[in-house]
């Protein structure tokens, strides 16, 4: 009886089309242009509203679905054959994507982007550099999105989401702007202009964007930078707002680092974002960096976790890696697969916890030699491309 119904409800949202996914492939599901029938011995299952996959088996002997669920029908995945790439685990898991930090020097390298453009593996991008002020506002006034656009076309080309990165931030400003001598209305209208003209650039084609980043120094108070200084807190509704009036479907993240663990910058962050929901000021997400040192992973991310979304926001993991002392050892390899574990399941844990994206795949291209002397190591991919442990360790979170 339950298996009938069961066929009942695909039958009825799984309408007929001429080609057939293959076993494993995607058939349906929101944005879902493709194929939406399945090749013989597989059947179309609904995994959530952005995701349909043709799953082994036929209809009578198909797993039971949970069509609007969006934690998915976890405990009735089947087993993952290997290969099958972790953005496609992390959907058939409920999640929205597993993505990458990408970077347009990278993007002449055959070998890398072989792996960065095979949309099972990474369904989702986010420039690691070509977005920020300085590289798309150089000038004041003067628009440059050649880098930026390079990579919204790849994400488009690839079937990838795209998390924009990022509006407003202390770091990477051009002089004009952290050396300007603003009034209060004159860096308003700044970075009202630098926020919507970047935004409606890529209006309808960047799922989330990082609104503000990197808001809080460690200790919780606010960073003293152009912005807190010249307009205090109020900079950050100034950036949601123009970045929501650009784009009103892209979800606006704040983002940042060392707010994974239970302390005084989590508490802040906590207090800015029940600021700016008790205000109505638009914000739908936070993002956890996610810059972790191997056997250090905080014990209370998933918690921490679970006190944002019960405010109501989604989060994701936006810029994970795990660094070690380099050369890393074999133990160290094997604690850092345990650590991707833990982080990936704590996002597997959180029903709103939509994605995890890495600080890039692969050593090669990783940020962490050039700003943490001596530490490396920290990407799931090695300097050859070739999968380390870590990378077990986030199938692992990703199946279980
Ligand atoms: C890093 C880039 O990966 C580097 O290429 C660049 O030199 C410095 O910035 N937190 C962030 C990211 O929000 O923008 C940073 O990206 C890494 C830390």
């Amino acid at each position: 009886m339950k298996l009938s119904v069961t066929f009942t409800l695909l039958a009825a949202v799984i309408p007929f089309a001429l080609a057939q996914s293959p076993e494993w492939g995607q058939c349906g599901g929101i944005g879902w242009t493709g194929a939406t029938t399945c090749v013989a011995g597989t059947v179309c299952t609904v995994q959530n509203a952005y995701y349909s996959q043709c799953l082994p088996g036929s209809a009578s002997s198909a797993p039971a679905t949970t069509p609007s669920s969006p934690s998915g029908p976890t405990s009735t995945a089947p087993p993952a054959p290997s290969g099958t790439g972790l953005n496609a685990l992390a959907k058939v898991a409920g999640k929205l994507y597993f993505g990458t930090a990408t970077d347009n020097g990278e993007l002449s390298d055959t070998a890398y982007t072989a792996i960065l453009d095979n949309n099972k593996e990474f369904g989702q991008i986010t420039p690691a550099n070509s977005m920020k002020w300085d590289a798309t506002e150089p000038t004041r006034g003067t628009f440059t999105f050649s880098g930026g656009d390079q990579i919204a076309n790849l994400a488009k080309t690839n079937g990838q989401l795209l998390r924009g990165h990022n509006c407003v931030w202390y770091n990477q400003l051009p002089s004009w702007v952290s050396n300007g001598q603003f009034t209060t209305a004159d860096l308003t209208t700044v970075i009202q202009n630098h926020c919507s003209t970047l935004v409606s650039h890529y209006k309808g084609q960047v799922y989330s964007w990082d609104v503000v980043n990197e808001p809080f120094n460690d200790d919780g108070t606010w960073r003293q930078d152009v912005f807190y200084n010249t307009l205090g807190t109020s900079y950050v509704s100034i950036a949601l707002k123009a970045a929501r009036a650009a784009d009103p479907n892209a979800k606006l993240y704040i983002n940042d680092y060392n707010i994974e663990q239970s302390g005084a910058k989590a508490t802040a962050m906590l207090n800015l974002v029940k600021q700016l929901i008790a205000d109505g000021v638009p914000i739908d997400g936070v993002g956890f960096q996610c810059h972790f040192i191997v056997g250090e992973v905080p014990g209370t991310f998933q918690t921490v976790l679970e006190q944002f979304t019960a405010l109501g926001l989604e989060v994701a993991i936006t810029e994970l890696d795990i660094r070690t002392t380099t050369p890393a050892s074999q133990s160290a390899l094997a604690q850092q697969q345990k650590d991707y574990q833990t982080v990936v399941q704590a996002c597997m844990n959180v029903e709103k916890c939509v994605g995890v994206t890495v600080w890039d795949f692969t050593d090669k291209y990783s940020w962490v030699p050039s700003t943490f002397s001596g530490q490396g190591a920290a990407c799931p991919w090695d300097q050859n491309l070739v999968k380390k442990p870590a990378y077990n360790g986030i199938v692992a979170a990703l199946t279980s």
